[in-house]
């Protein structure tokens, strides 16, 4: 949720910036700017409404500069729009800011502080730039004064911040939001996400929350806030470059999709021993199997994913789990059992609900275990222990091989802490064939995916509403299913419990709404056709994805049949190409749908 990026000590700052941006938009797209200064007085800031190539158009000249900072918005506090949009200048000019995060305080900071300053746009963000102007009139330095704003600002950020009298310094602070400085020869970058700056350098070094850094190119100090110096080794970001292109697919999501089956084959090379047994760390499961109740903390689509985790693990490890919304959790925590163990189930590890779940929860001394896809997020530095989904970069806005990632991921925690414990379902459960089979049947839905496409045009054209129903592990599939196709298709979808739908939401069917069910499961099969059956009679038209094994001649989408514990991991691939295919028949971008950002750093 919004993106950072700095550089100081390089000729081409502007392009670095700029490249920079492209990377990070996945943190929001609603506008964009940057700020580079050559030292000698040339300052360029240019600002734009809409995404990175908008920005582009408007920088005709070349920019001279060689230390400079960008920002892509996901707008918090003010429309999108040129005047609102990063960075953020003081009166005089002398100071230049971009933030991520959101100040709780500004209104209070703008009466005591700011009576006398003309402040012309509605962010938060405008406020810290003139404050830091304010305290500079006193302060005997910018790092003073920039300290002494820290100290009155409530909330969450990560702030860069230039001084055109010390051209040769980025001061960097952090607090909740993330921030990374990267490491060159002669030059230094900062970055919300290593990714942005991977073509500049791989060795980055983390920041802590409450810690100020001053960044020039030859060198970097990190301040704690009592003013002692830290010094921190760096790291080396395992990421590929390969990995964050899009290749030959026209958009990421279609990319993501098809990677799913080797991302089931490579998380069982990652958790399985030279006897091809699975292997979880012993500290995990111990932890795990001690417990006396798991609660599943997570948003969004991993909040879907924690519901068929939730299957897996009181089947296969015997242990109660509870599923919980992160930005519900807190603020109406349930009673708790005696030996909890909490489960952060996030794909950017860098969710602001998610992450105020885990600073009670660290506050109340429990154990906390982290599935995350990014090594280092602030949820897996935070969490005592983490289990990664090594799913490879996942950049459309759209989750999908994150969703089928983490519920592998929790299938091999399920395994692992059963046979830990004994459990008598996960001695007969034989996961690494299981998966095996599994992320084959994903690849034949994959490779149908043509007739999808040609299922959906004509299904879902011109709707504006569609439900997907099902019962057990297919419901769960169905709040997802019913999620992608919304967030990017713009279709107003719910994913309804198949016998639920008939205690109210039936009066929302109509002549011709498409109902889509999903029918996988032996026990549920009959009655979730008889839910369709309801439904068809008051004029729905009907799609049913339905195991080979469950499947009759009039249903239009067969899946090969897996194991019935991940089910969820074939019948969700048909829903994502579903969403992914009525998003291109519609014209919208697939990637980048409106209003929505993958990581959000914002409560
Ligand atoms: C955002 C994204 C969703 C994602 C959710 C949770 O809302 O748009 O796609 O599921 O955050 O993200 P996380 O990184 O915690 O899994």
């Amino acid at each position: 949720m919004c993106g950072i990026v700095g550089i100081i000590g390089k000729e081409n700052a502007a392009d670095i910036l700029l490249q920079g941006l492209e990377k990070l938009e996945y943190r929001g797209y609603d506008s964009a700017g940057i700020y580079v200064t050559d030292g000698q007085g040339e300052n360029h800031l240019i600002k734009s409404q809409g995404r990175i190539a908008d920005l582009q158009k408007k920088i005709t000249g070349e920019l001279t500069g060689t230390i400079g900072i960008g920002h892509t918005r996901w707008a918090t506090h003010g429309r999108p729009s040129e005047r609102n949009a990063h960075p953020h200048t003081s009166e005089n000019g002398r100071f230049t800011l971009v933030h991520n995060g959101v100040i709780e305080n500004f209104e209070e900071i703008k009466q005591e502080f700011l009576q006398n300053n003309s402040l012309g746009g509605e962010t938060d963000t405008e406020i810290v730039v003139h404050l830091i102007a304010h305290f500079s009139k006193t302060a005997e330095n910018t790092k003073t004064a920039f300290k002494q704003a820290l100290k009155v600002i409530k909330g969450s950020y990560a702030f860069a911040l230039i001084d055109n009298q010390e051209p040769e310094i980025i001061y960097v602070a952090k607090n909740k939001s993330p921030l990374l400085i990267g490491l060159g020869e002669g030059f230094n970058v900062i970055c919300s996400d290593a990714m942005a700056m991977l073509q500049e350098t791989n060795h980055f070094v983390e920041i802590a929350d409450g810690e100020l850094v001053i960044v020039e190119k030859e060198n970097i100090q990190i301040e704690d806030q009592k003013g002692n110096l830290i010094f921190r080794e760096s790291y080396e970001a395992q990421l590929d470059l390969n990995d964050i292109e899009k290749g030959t697919y026209p958009y990421y999501m279609s990319k993501e999709i098809d990677e799913q089956p080797s991302v089931m084959r490579r998380i069982l090379e990652q958790y399985t021993d030279e006897q091809d047994q699975i292997h979880v760390e012993a500290s995990v499961v111990a932890e795990a199997a001690e417990c006396d109740r798991i609660y599943i903390i997570a948003c969004g689509t991993s909040y879907h994913a924690g519901w068929a985790g939730k299957r897996l693990l009181e089947d296969l490890a015997g242990t109660p789990v509870e599923v919980h919304l992160s930005s519900e959790f807190s603020y109406n925590m349930p009673l708790l059992s005696e030996k909890p163990l909490f489960l952060f189930l996030s794909q950017s590890g860098e969710t602001a609900d998610s992450r105020q779940v885990l600073v009670k929860v660290n506050a109340l001394g429990y154990p906390s275990l982290t599935l995350t896809n990014v090594p280092g997020s602030t949820l897996s530095r935070e969490a005592k222990h983490t289990l990664l989904l090594h799913a490879g970069p996942e950049i459309a806005v759209a989750s999908t091989k994150a969703y089928t990632a983490q519920i592998a991921v929790l299938a091999v925690l399920a395994a692992a802490v059963g046979a830990k414990k004994q459990n008598p379902a996960a001695s007969v459960f034989d996961l690494t064939a299981e998966l095996s089979l599994t992320a084959a049947a994903m690849e034949t839905i994959v490779d149908e995916k043509m007739m999808i496409s040609q299922l959906v045009e004509s299904f879902l054209s011109d709707t504006r509403n569609a439900f997907y129903i099902g019962r057990g592990m297919d419901y769960f599939v169905s709040m997802e299913a019913a999620l992608k196709l919304k967030e990017i298709s713009y279709i107003q979808a719910e994913g309804f419990a198949a016998g639920e739908l008939k205690h109210g939401t039936i009066a929302l069917i109509e002549e011709g709404t498409p109902v889509i069910g999903i029918i996988t499961e032996e026990a549920t099969a009959a009655h979730t056709r008889g839910n369709l059956k309801e439904v068809e009679s008051r004029g729905a038209k009907t799609l049913r994805i339905v195991s080979e094994s469950l499947a009759g001649k009039q249903d239009q989408l067969i899946i090969p049949t897996v194991h019935p514990l991940l089910t969820p991991l074939v019948s969700v691939v048909p829903t994502q190409l579903i969403a992914y295919f009525a998003t291109l028949h519609r014209g919208y971008d697939v990637d980048k749908p409106r209003n929505l950002a993958k990581s959000v750093t914002v409560e």
